[in-house]
């Protein structure tokens, strides 16, 4: 039977994965359909909080400038406060998302980008705009309802809600990014670990202006500590800035045994109102939803044509900000080895180094965010919160932290602690950064695995050790300044080297890839010396860099047999060796 409609990637899904997946593909020029379920894109903030490592994913695809002109700057987002209402006492504050004098530096060493607060309903209309206007063909109301794969390509059968009937699309790869329930990787048969449904939480977007009491203390988040928002959810209520400062999404918890509540306009209001703690502010509810806490991961992201990518693949609670994040980092892990292998430059061997790279991430993200969850509770624990009480009780044990004497003051210390102990939610420089791999589209250098000098969570550590994302470094050519990472990336592998390096050039020439020379005289120099500190080879010593900005590669200096080096190299990331 003739398919309806042929195409080589068909992407399930127009969140974050699927959005960033069509995105990647147009760029590298490969011919790709989006079907989503609805008729339009996401109506509601969710995802918010943007990583460097997302941003730098963003420059490279040509987007970033847009994305930082509609999304709230770091600098609003980091007072995280915890109160009892936005008008009522304030327990603390966190300096969080890098606004933290010491993190903001290793910010600024990391990575020439800035993290940022983009809203999901805007960043999906940059990624798919973005994908369109380079070729991806879009189908809304579209619902995936079932594959079958053979040894040439995937057949989907896809429902049009418009039209009420099915047809069928062939590609030759399928990828789900269809979210937190998804078909495709149902249907791929992807073994899971974990569960759905731990906790119960609800968002209600809202219009109200709370300049007074968010303006002198800006933040994405105010955490508030109330009778009742232990249960469920994320360990507290939270008042969340979608806008400076009149748009606002509250997330509440809900008992999951007892199902969702009813979703009315007074239920959200009252909530709204308990989180703000001011009566006289006008409040405009624009909607409710009922959504469950996750912990669970696949162990495996692909099953022969059919790769998965997204909540799909990892789901979990929003704390750490990870799911779209790493939702834009699969996408752009699997967009250049399709790409290859559709060209017919890489073996389809490379397409198994996508599970192989990042199931290892998705596992760790998803245990670090619900971990997260629970470190709230020293917060309550410190005020002695967690015990059931009455209101007053509750409130006379928040007030107790302004007494006199040792008790009191054991109290505040307790706090304190709680409060920066959150360090590992709000400012975990190294669960966004220190993402390594070990596939085979890596080669080992034989040297050993040095770790980390300091907490791989809270702290980055760059590494040019093959699996490492090439090390950030400002340069220069000319009048201009550029990072090292803006030199790699385009769908192209690139080979850096320095002074003596001509041998690795002229291997790279060879083989058609990109070449950079860094050093005084040549087209980049290093006039702050970053590059040399950082790159971890000589002069004459070489980077093989992928096209997603990691190293496949490196060697320590000069080699008479370069030619043979990179090629073999090159052979084996590209599943030739
Ligand atoms: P997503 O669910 O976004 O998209 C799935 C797509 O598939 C949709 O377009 C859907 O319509 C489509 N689809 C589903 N089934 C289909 C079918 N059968 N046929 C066709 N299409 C189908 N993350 C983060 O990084 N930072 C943050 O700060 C937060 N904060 C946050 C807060 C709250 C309250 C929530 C609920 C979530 C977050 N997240 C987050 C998580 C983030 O929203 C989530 O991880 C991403 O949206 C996941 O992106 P995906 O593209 O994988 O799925």
């Amino acid at each position: 039977v003739q398919p309806d409609v042929v195409t080589d990637v068909l992407i399930v899904g127009s969140g974050p994965a699927g959005a960033s997946a069509a995105l990647a593909l147009s760029t590298y020029g490969v011919a790709n359909m989006v079907v989503t379920r609805y008729a339009s894109l996401a109506d509601t903030p969710r995802a918010h909080i943007t990583n460097q490592r997302t941003m730098e994913v963003l420059r490279d695809l040509g987007v970033e400038d847009e994305v930082i002109a509609k999304a709230t700057p770091q600098h609003l987002m980091g007072n995280t406060t915890f109160c009892t209402s936005l008008a009522g006492e304030e327990l603390g504050r966190l300096r969080s998302w890098g606004n933290d004098p010491l993190v903001q530096a290793a910010h600024d060493l990391a990575s020439p980008t800035r993290m940022c607060d983009m809203p999901q309903h805007l960043m999906e209309p940059v990624l798919v705009d973005a994908a369109v206007a380079r070729g991806t063909v879009l189908r809304y109301s579209t619902v995936y309802k079932s594959f079958v794969q053979d040894e040439f390509g995937v057949t989907v059968t896809v429902e049009d809600r418009v039209r009420g009937d099915e047809y069928t699309i062939r590609a030759k790869y399928l990828i789900g990014a269809d979210g937190g329930r998804s078909q495709v990787a149902e249907d791929a048969g992807l073994p899971t670990v974990g569960r759905m449904g731990v906790a119960g939480s609800v968002n209600i977007v809202f219009d109200a202006d709370l300049t007074q009491y968010t303006a002198h203390r800006p933040s994405t988040l105010y955490w508030v500590l109330t009778p009742g928002a232990t249960v469920g959810g994320i360990g507290a209520g939270l008042v969340r800035c979608v806008r400076p400062w009149h748009e606002w999404l509250i997330v509440w918890g809900y008992d999951v045994t007892a199902g969702a509540p009813d979703l009315t306009t007074e239920y959200a209001e009252s909530v709204v109102r308990k989180l703000i703690g001011d009566d006289e502010i006008p409040v405009t509810i624009k909607s409710s939803s009922a959504w469950t806490v996750n912990d669970l991961y696949a162990e495996t992201y692909s099953n022969g044509r059919v790769f998965c990518a997204g909540d799909a693949v990892h789901r979990h609670p929003p704390s750490n900000g990870l799911g779209s994040n790493t939702s834009i980092q699969d996408a752009y892990n699997l967009a250049w080895k399709l790409k290859l292998v559709l060209e017919g430059t890489a073996s389809p061997r490379l397409l198994d180094t996508y599970s192989a790279e990042r199931a290892p991430i998705g596992r760790q993200i998803v245990t670090r965010a619900n971990k997260s969850i629970g470190e709230t509770a020293p917060v309550f624990d410190a005020l002695d919160l967690l015990a059931p009480q009455t209101p007053e009780q509750l409130h006379a044990n928040i007030a107790s932290r302004k007494d006199t004497g040792a008790a009191a003051e054991k109290r505040r210390e307790r706090l304190r602690e709680a409060i920066a102990f959150k360090a590992y939610e709000f400012n975990a420089h190294g669960v966004d950064l220190n993402q390594r791999y070990d596939s085979d589209a890596v080669v080992p250098d034989g040297t050993p695995d040095p770790g980390f000098d300091r907490d791989p969570e809270l702290y980055h550590q760059p590494s040019s050790r093959p699996g490492a994302k090439l090390p950030h470094a400002w340069i220069t050519s000319g009048t201009r300044t550029l990072s090292t990472l803006d030199t790699v990336g385009k769908g192209r592998f690139t080979v850096l080297t320095g002074i003596g390096g001509e041998e690795w050039v002229r291997a790279a020439g060879e083989l058609g890839l990109a070449s950079v020379v860094i050093g005084p005289g040549q087209e980049y120099e290093d006039p702050y010396g970053d590059w040399a500190r950082l790159r971890e080879v000589s002069d004459a010593g070489v980077l093989l860099v992928r096209p997603d900005g990691y190293v496949a590669f490196r060697h320590a200096g000069a080699a008479q047999d370069a030619g043979r080096r990179l090629s073999d190299a090159l052979g084996r990331v590209l599943g030739r060796g």
